[in-house]
């Protein structure tokens, strides 16, 4: 499928490359995650090459794109259908496709990758990739659950290379975290967060630790309570009500799990655990082994905490 190479646009200091302004972004993966954010990056005027293993993969997410970007014409312009249209169509001409990504990383500014959550699997695309794309291209990282550090250190490029982590769905989600390791230059980093602000989210900084800000209290929460009901404190539904008229969550913790997937919780909790053993907040949960050993991972398979038509 067809890419575009486009024009660099660079700030230069006297010596290096600095401060990179990101006018073409390549995303690797165009999953939930991956598809969102070059919806987003799309119609905030950059241009975009989504890159997937396959020509299918990548009509699926560009179809999904189109009907995203429709409902969201449909409340920006109410009453004028054309101006709608138009607004789709200008979006979509800025994403291109490719399942080539070494010709796709050629000219681009920012390199943004979320593929399946595996170390060795992104390693792997970072390394490779780290020797074709040019010298000035940062590299970024959705990741959720592992260390920057990690995926970085298989390229040669540790001060062009953070992390940018977007929550699930990326159009309407305004929290960007973005990822600052101990190798990661304080112009990649401000090129990371104007690039987010540019994308109309808001950015906070955070440092290289299991989970950053968010899933490092959100995750260790749900194991929580699944604790308190296995432990026979209260019923799921219970739980759930009392910490959305408690607390005010707009969901309660089991309704959460289920819309995240009980398989990601466990990945990312047996992943902590093996880091840190005896950090009781990490400790496994029989109730939810079964479940994810039964495929019941929650929305997704039909059937998580809850049962779903
Ligand atoms: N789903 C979430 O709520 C969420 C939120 C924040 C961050 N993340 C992170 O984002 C990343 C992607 O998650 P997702 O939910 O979009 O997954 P997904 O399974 O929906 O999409 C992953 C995509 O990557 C593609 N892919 C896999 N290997 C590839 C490769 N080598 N080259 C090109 N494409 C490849 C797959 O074909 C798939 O289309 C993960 O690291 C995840 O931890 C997920």
């Amino acid at each position: 499928m067809a890419f575009f190479t486009h024009q660099v646009r660079r700030a230069f200091s006297s010596s290096a490359v600095r401060n990179v302004v990101i006018k073409h972004v390549t995303i690797i993966g165009g999953g939930q995650m991956g598809a969102g954010i070059a919806q987003v990056a799309a119609s905030t005027g950059h241009t975009v090459t989504l890159v997937d293993t396959s020509d299918d993969i990548l009509k699926k997410s560009i179809k999904g794109i189109e009907g995203s970007l429709k409902r969201v014409a449909k409340k920006k312009f109410a009453d004028k259908p054309e101006a709608a249209e138009e607004f789709v169509l200008k979006v979509l001409q800025n994403v291109s496709t490719s399942t080539d990504d070494a010709s796709a990383v050629q000219g681009t500014d920012l390199l943004l990758e979320a593929i399946v959550e595996n170390l060795k699997v992104k390693r792997d695309l970072f390394g490779r990739l780290d020797k074709l794309a040019p010298k000035h291209t940062i590299f970024a990282s959705n990741t959720s659950s592992l260390s920057i550090s990690d995926i970085a250190s298989s390229t040669t490029r540790l001060d062009r290379f953070g992390g940018v982590h977007f929550f699930n769905p990326v159009p309407m989600m305004k929290l960007v975290e973005v990822i600052k390791t101990s190798t990661t230059s304080q112009e990649t980093f401000d090129s990371l967060l104007n690039f987010s602000k540019v994308l109309g989210k808001t950015p906070v900084s955070c440092k290289d630790t299991p989970g950053f800000i968010v899933n490092r209290l959100l995750v260790p929460y749900s194991m929580e309570a699944i604790r308190l009901h296995e432990r026979g404190h209260g019923s799921k539904e219970d739980i759930d009500i009392a910490m959305k008229l408690g607390a005010g969550y707009p969901m309660g913790p089991f309704e959460l799990g289920d819309y995240v997937g009980l398989d990601t919780i466990k990945f990312i909790m047996d992943g902590w655990h093996a880091i840190e053993p005896d950090n009781p907040l990490f400790a496994p949960s029989e109730l939810l082994n079964k479940l994810v050993a039964e495929g019941k991972f929650g929305k997704k398979t039909g059937e998580g905490f809850y049962k779903y038509k």
